[in-house]
């Protein structure tokens, strides 16, 4: 039996306890949480141990395995940080941490303590981005020119006033870091790593001090171009998340306003009948099995195999990196004024 905790309880930790539930080989042990009523409804509905204070309940049990980190961005690094320090293995939300030294002080604590990380990226799961995988990794689209990664959502201020922590630039990250880093993170697991980054961002709605609009054009190691839209600024409610990629041979566009359906698809390998059919699966099952589930999964399985998770902390790495990247390039193109804290 794995013994699972969970390290803030908020929105996104609902997800970890209903996976952990799931799972026949794991137990939800412990929850932390620094907000008494959020525990007292937790202790009610789950009856474990609750705590308020994550060293007391690294200290109280022993037999935790493993740790969800589910707290605000910018304590992943502390969060991850004592966990690994106690010997258990990392779960932790994207984005891994706030800066790349932050997320090395983490790989180096889970190095010399022996855990595993996982960094919960759970949009590789998705049917229709499985298939897009797969048909990459066949070359189905043959000499690919370029690629485009769009993220229109909505975001209200009232979704950033409900917590002091969301649109800052230290604890949330604005919308690369928090919304679209699951856009760049496909990017680079679907298309291969990026070497060169030109970027616009602002914050042009919102009353937050991170940027709520990024516009990117990138070149890939492979030669492939890119282009990347970000924005929380969108009016009443998301419009469309997602990923296209243009060949020699073929093109596709996964979207929807999740990235979970395959919304065009015309190839010269694959005939348009078994293409239908490829669409209507996904249409039956858009989710399938949740990333969340998925990941939570891989770990029990990489702990009773010792191996490494497959979502692992280079790949949560490598998504902050490219978010940096942009943000370092679009501050530095900033007209003359404050942004975010930032004077450029
Ligand atoms: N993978 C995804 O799809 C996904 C989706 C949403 C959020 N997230 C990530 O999950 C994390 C949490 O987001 P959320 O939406 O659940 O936020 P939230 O504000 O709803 O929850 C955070 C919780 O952490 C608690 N907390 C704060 N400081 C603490 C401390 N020192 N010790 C213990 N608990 C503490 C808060 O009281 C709150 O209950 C963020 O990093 C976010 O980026 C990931």
């Amino acid at each position: 039996m794995i013994h699972f905790a969970i390290v803030g309880c908020g929105h996104i930790a609902n997800k970890h306890i209903e996976a952990i539930n799931k799972i026949g080989e794991a137990r939800l042990v412990a929850v932390c949480d620094t907000n008494l009523m959020r525990l007292q409804e937790l202790s009610a509905s789950l009856q474990i141990a609750c705590f308020t204070d994550l060293t007391e309940m690294l200290a109280s049990l022993p037999e935790i395995d493993v740790v969800c980190i589910c707290t605000p961005s910018g304590l992943h690094v502390k969060h991850a940080i004592a966990a690994a320090k106690a010997g258990k293995h990392l779960i932790i939300e994207k984005p891994m941490a706030m800066t790349l030294e932050d997320i090395d002080l983490i790989i180096d604590a889970a190095s010399q303590h022996d855990v595993k990380i996982a960094v919960v990226h759970p949009n590789r799961f998705r049917p229709a981005v499985q298939r897009l995988k797969w048909a990459l990794d066949k070359g189905v689209f043959g000499k690919i020119s370029h690629i485009s990664a769009t993220l229109r959502w909505n975001r209200d201020q009232a979704y950033y006033d409900q917590s002091i922590w969301r649109g800052t630039r230290s604890m949330d990250g604005g919308v690369l870091m928090n919304q679209a880093i699951h856009s760049l993170d496909l990017l680079q697991w679907l298309f291969g790593s990026i070497t060169q980054v030109k970027a616009m961002i602002d914050t042009r709605i919102r009353n937050i001090e991170s940027e709520d609009v990024a516009v990117a054009t990138l070149r890939f190691a492979n030669g492939y171009l890119g282009v990347v839209e970000a924005a929380t600024t969108i009016y009443r409610a998301n419009l469309e998340e997602s990923i296209s990629v243009f060949g020699e041979e073929g093109y596709a566009i996964i979207g929807g306003p999740t990235a979970s359906w395959i919304k065009q698809w015309n190839c010269a390998k694959y005939p348009a009948e078994e293409v239908n059919e490829w669409i209507k699966q996904v249409e039956a099952d858009p989710i399938g099995t949740s990333g969340h589930q998925a990941i939570l999964n891989d770990m029990v399985e990489a702990i009773y195999t010792n191996r490494q998770p497959i979502v692992s902390a280079a790949d949560g790495r490598s998504a902050v990196k490219l978010v940096l990247e942009i943000c370092e390039d679009g501050l530095r193109n900033m007209p003359t004024r404050e942004i975010g804290g930032f004077v450029c």
